[in-house]
């Protein structure tokens, strides 16, 4: 079972903008919305865009690069819902901000369709 990792402080986060932090040696995209704390990969599959960098809207960010959309709750393709990225837990603790790494990686998500 892998541990939660400290990430930074409460005020190192806005209300609704992504942060990317690094995690076991690779990037999460972090977000604070609405009194919630969600963590999702923040490599973009499409080309690699820092998904932290994305807008935030309701539950869902979008690709800073080609708008792709993915829920912030749980890595979803918004457009593909049979994608997604991966999610991490996230808690806070006194004033810290911690996430907690993946023992090994998931199986990749079924492709599904191709977008026309
Ligand atoms: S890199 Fe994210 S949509 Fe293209």
């Amino acid at each position: 079972m892998s541990d939660f990792e400290v990430v930074g402080k409460v005020s190192d986060f806005e209300e609704g903008v992504g942060k990317a932090v690094p995690v076991d040696g690779r990037m999460v995209a972090v977000f604070k919305k609405e009194g919630q704390w969600y963590a999702i990969d923040d490599l973009c599959p499409h080309m690699g865009a820092s998904l932290a960098e994305g807008y935030v809207e309701d539950h869902t960010v979008t690709c800073p690069w080609h708008a792709w959309r993915f829920c912030i709750k749980d890595g979803t393709w918004e457009d593909n819902p049979r994608v997604k990225v991966e999610s991490f837990e996230v808690k806070v603790q006194d004033d810290d901000v911690l996430v907690r790494a993946k023992d090994e990686p998931e199986k990749p998500a079924d492709e599904g369709e191709p977008a026309t």
